[in-house]
This record gives structure tokens, C-alpha cells and sequence, in this order.
């Protein structure tokens, strides 16, 4: 398993209720900021390759923004069908700094 990485600081982080795309690398993760609890998980839909960031919270999920599928930020599990799942990263905060392990 990989280390964390530092994804950014945590006054990138969303605002309580948002989703917001951060590049790491070569990678985009999408964070969700719901009710304080922060996740990251990988910012393509599994549908037709949505930018999951870019979409709003509803019901502690984040919805895509292109058709509305809605993924549970913390499993990464599709709401319509819990056989389909985004890739979840671990995250913590540490001081000011924001760390993932892909
Ligand atoms: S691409 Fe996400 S719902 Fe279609």
C-alpha cells in the first residue's frame, strides 16, 4: 500500500456541502465536504466519465454533474447500484496540510 501524499492545504478544502476537483499528480480526486466530514475520492464517474468535483452534494451524496448519478463519498458506492463503486482514498488532516493515500 502507498504512503499518503500531500494533496494540498486544508484552505483548498470545499466549503461544508460542496465538491471541488483537486489535481494530484496525474490524477484528479474529488473532495466532498458533507456535514464537516471530509472524503476524496476519484473525481470519474464510472458512468460516462464525469467530472465528480464539479457536481453538488444531495442527500450526503455527491451527484454528478452530467446525468445525476449520486456516489456516497465515503464507499465511493454508486446510490443506484451497490456493485458499482469509484475508488475511495484514505485522507487525513495534519496541521495545515491536507494528505491522501492513492
Ligand atoms: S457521467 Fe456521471 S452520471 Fe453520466
Amino acid at each position: 500500500m502507498s504512503d499518503f501524499v500531500r494533496l494540498c492545504s486544508k484552505a483548498d478544502l470545499p466549503e461544508d456541502g460542496e465538491a471541488k476537483e483537486i489535481p494530484l499528480g496525474d490524477k484528479v480526486i474529488c473532495v466532498a465536504n458533507v456535514n464537516g466530514t471530509i472524503s476524496a475520492m476519484d473525481n470519474v464517474c464510472l458512468h460516462r466519465g464525469g467530472p465528480l468535483g464539479q457536481g453538488v452534494i444531495a442527500d450526503n451524496k455527491v451527484v454528478c454533474p452530467w446525468h445525476g448519478w449520486m456516489w456516497d463519498p465515503k464507499t465511493g458506492q454508486a446510490d443506484h447500484n451497490p456493485n458499482v463503486r469509484v475508488a475511495v482514498y484514505p485522507i487525513k488532516l495534519e496541521g495545515d496540510e491536507v494528505y491522501v493515500q492513492l
